[in-house]
């Protein structure tokens, strides 16, 4: 019998490339991706007879079916709806738990987390996999926790504004030479892929005990190593600004991040610059995955050059 594969949000990022890259393995698992809106779901998903689209949303706890899983990507989504992002996390975990506990066959849970998941004060919005990984560790007989850095894919604003007149852009980590662990969503999905569909189904293998894995790209990059790479892209010189920490709540309303969550922001930034709680974790360790998409193979397909 085939490998049976939930993913949610199948809408996440992280999400969707973990199936695009189940949809081409030799494996052809089935896979289940629960979206809040199935219709956004891509018809190149659905098109796939290995692939069907249900509705549920982790929040209410509605529509989170893991029957007949083996294996289940959970990406603990954030909120931008005013609700507290650590209650939201609280709900929603034990959502999941809830779902995982009712579905008998289940033998692994891969859980999205996030670098400084593992404090539980001063990471700001990543409170929401502190809690998520917190509650959801026991949730299935073998637990795998990715910690990625930060997706590449996010900077696609420098992209836009250093394409401007004058080319410049704003970078949240000061100073512009401190490097942090980036990484390709790409390489995410990838991870995830192997790692849900090494999930022992219709082995005798005994489950593993929980493991945690960091997901960095080829090395670390800092505001510098950004610059350089969108200049040789678009063949511009431009103004690199980094936002010292008593712009960064402007800087982060500007961007569209709803005042209610501005200061958690502030707080994940400050904690990823040197001195903050989590400037110390940025090393490549044994447990360390390193991803191969490199920053200017991102930002070169993302300017469509
Ligand atoms: N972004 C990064 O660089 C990064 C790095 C490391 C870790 N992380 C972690 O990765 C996770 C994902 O963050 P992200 O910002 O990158 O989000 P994302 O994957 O871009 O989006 C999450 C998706 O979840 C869906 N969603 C929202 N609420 C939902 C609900 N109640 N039920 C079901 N689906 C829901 C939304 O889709 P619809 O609106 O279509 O329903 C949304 O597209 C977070 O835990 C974050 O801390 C992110």
């Amino acid at each position: 019998m085939s490998l049976h594969i939930t993913i949610v949000p199948a809408s996440s990022r992280a999400g969707r490339e973990t199936i695009l890259v189940l949809l081409e393995s030799k494996e052809r698992p089935f896979i289940r991706g629960i979206y809040r809106d199935p219709s956004k779901a891509p018809a190149e998903f659905t098109k796939q007879p290995n692939f069907e689209a249900v509705k549920g949303d982790v929040d209410t706890g509605t529509g989170l079916d893991f029957s007949g899983s083996d294996a289940v990507l959970y990406v603990p989504p954030p909120t931008y709806d005013g609700t507290d992002q650590g209650q939201f996390a609280t709900q929603a975990a034990t959502n999941v738990e809830k779902a995982l506990r009712a579905a008998p066959n289940i033998k692994k849970l891969v859980l999205h987390s996030a670098l400084g998941a593992q404090y539980n004060h001063g990471i700001g919005t990543l409170k929401l996999n502190h809690i998520s990984d917190h509650i959801l560790k026991s949730a299935a007989p073998e637990v795998l926790i990715v910690k990625p850095g930060y997706y590449f894919e996010d900077w696609t604003s420098a992209l836009e504004t250093m394409q401007e007149d004058p080319p410049s852009f704003r970078w949240p980590i000061h100073p512009a030479d401190h490097a942090i662990p980036m990484v390709s969503v790409k390489d995410v999905g990838a991870y995830c892929a192997s790692a849900l569909i090494s999930s022992a189904a219709g082995t005798s293998a005994p489950p593993l005990p929980l493991r945690y894995v960091e997901i960095f790209g080829p090395r670390n990059y800092s505001a510098l190593d950004v610059k350089k790479t969108i200049e040789e892209i678009t063949g511009k010189e431009g103004t690199l600004i980094t936002v010292e920490k008593e712009g960064l709540a402007d800087y982060f309303a500007q961007g569209g991040i709803p005042r209610e969550y501005v200061q958690d922001y502030v707080e994940m930034f400050v904690a990823m610059r040197p001195g903050g709680i989590m400037a110390g974790d940025f090393e490549y360790k044994e447990t360390t995955v390193r991803g191969g998409i490199e920053l200017d193979e991102v930002f070169r397909e993302l300017a469509g050059k």
